[in-house]
């Protein structure tokens, strides 16, 4: 289908759920008198955008470390949660989530960012972080411990040596199991490592050898993405000039099955389309993005409230001048109706492979109780009295939906923002 068509269909679908009131599009937002909605509750996100190497898949605002970028940056970022706090009160932060970038890129700064959350609102939930195989050491370790971070992911991608070359990571495969002992020994509450796949070229033995190799190593929880193609990325144009053919539909359906019966034959349950968890350990599930409301600290950072969606300017030099005026760097906003909202709710819930039946039927409309109809009539799901659970053929369309997510609306907003600190409008 063409892409005219995809839109085509797109936009049908997203009239008949959402209905038209609903438009698809970030405006630019005049900051002087830009309003936040008076919130009780939320999450918060904190961006730290800086790399050590420069991974050409990678679609995340990030730039290359440089050490006298770090401290205009975190007092910027200071400046912005002050802010916030002036304007919405000492809110309740339910979790933190650091990202980036490689937020350990500013280990010694995280501590005035934790203590100046932890001063402007009320935190009563985990502070979890994610960071690089590079950058796990003991001096690292132990920073985050002291600063009460309880949660941490590792991007590991993969044991196998010729592609984590190919992804351009800065560690060798050697590297990987020290490091994995060392957060074991640091008794954090959740340790998460992400694993990519379906790598042009990847067979699937090479797959099973990276799932054998995380299982071996005692992890409890792993994230498993197909590899994205960014078309703005560096690996989108390199894939494009050397004429790579990533995996097919049918390679990456045998790819997902395989990674899901290996967990499950292998004693882990499943936590989201693409997570796994020991299902005998009580460690905590480790989630990034199923959050419905959170703010976003920090370049290109983007926060939800229930009735709007907003994203900071991506461009750090602008983020910075923004707050050095004392002005949030809010750069475009979109509405959100109501009813876009519960859709919201149920694409997380999907994405989480179960919920609640008594909080479905407090959020949906005929239509949604239609889809779950439809869901379970194609054999993508089924309830107890409590709950309803997606099984593996429903978490692989769901997971080919967030593909389709992940590629088209953040590729259109991330890739426009990435060219133009303040865009006038971005048609998603
Ligand atoms: C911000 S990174 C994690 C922390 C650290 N910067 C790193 O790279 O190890 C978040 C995760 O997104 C995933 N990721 C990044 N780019 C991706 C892509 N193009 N396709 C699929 N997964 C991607 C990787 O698994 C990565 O670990
Ligand atoms: S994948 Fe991680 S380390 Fe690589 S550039 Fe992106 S954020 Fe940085």
């Amino acid at each position: 289908m063409g892409v005219l068509k995809v839109d085509t269909v797109t936009n049908m679908l997203r009239n008949y759920f959402v209905g038209k009131d609903q438009k698809f599009i970030f405006e630019k937002v005049d900051i002087e008198s830009f309003e936040l909605p008076n919130i009780q509750e939320t999450n918060l996100y904190i961006h730290i955008p800086f790399c050590k190497s420069m991974c050409p898949y990678c679609p995340y605002n990030r730039v290359l470390y440089q050490e006298e970028m770090i401290g205009p940056y975190i007092t910027a970022l200071l400046k912005e949660i002050e802010i916030y706090a002036q304007k919405l009160g000492r809110v309740t932060i339910s979790s933190v989530y650091i990202g980036g970038g490689t937020p350990t890129n500013a280990i010694d700064e995280l501590e005035d960012v934790i203590d100046k959350i932890k001063t402007c609102f009320n935190v009563v939930g985990d502070i979890a972080i994610e960071t690089t195989i590079a950058d796990i050491n003991e001096y690292n370790v132990q920073k985050l411990k002291l600063y009460g971070i309880n949660m941490i992911s590792i991007g590991v991608q993969s044991f196998d040596e010729k592609y984590l070359e190919l992804l351009g990571r800065n560690y060798t495969s050697e590297m990987i199991k020290p490091a994995l002992k060392l957060l074991k020994e640091a008794n954090f509450d959740t340790v998460n490592i992400d694993l990519m796949f379906a790598f042009p070229g990847q067979s699937e033995k090479e797959i099973m050898d990276d799932l054998k190799k995380a299982n071996e190593y005692g992890i409890e929880q792993i994230t498993a993405y197909p590899l994205f193609t960014f078309p703005y990325s560096s690996i989108g144009e390199y894939l494009k000039i050397n004429k790579i053919k990533m995996p097919k539909f049918f390679a990456r359906r045998k790819f997902y099955k395989l990674i899901h019966d290996y967990f499950i034959d292998n004693g882990y349950e499943m936590t989201s389309v693409w997570s796994f968890k020991k299902n005998n350990i009580q460690s905590k599930r480790y989630s990034s993005v199923t959050r419905e409301d959170y703010i976003g600290f920090g370049a290109g950072a983007g926060s939800r409230f229930k009735s709007q969606f907003h994203f900071n300017t991506f461009t750090i030099a602008e983020y910075e001048k923004r707050l050095f005026e004392d002005k949030l760097p809010i750069a475009v906003n979109m509405p959100i109706s109501e009813r876009l909202s519960r859709y919201y709710w149920l694409y997380w819930r999907l994405y989480d492979t179960r919920f609640s039946i008594e909080e479905f039927n407090k959020y949906s409309d005929w239509k949604m109780k239609t889809l779950m109809k439809i869901f379970t009539i194609l054999g993508f799901c089924k309830k107890n009295e409590n709950n309803y659970f997606l099984n593996e053929r429903g978490s692989f369309w769901i997971h080919l939906a967030q593909n389709y997510f992940v590629l088209n609306y953040i590729n259109k907003v991330w890739s426009v923002m990435k060219e133009q600190p303040f865009p006038e409008r971005i048609r998603i």
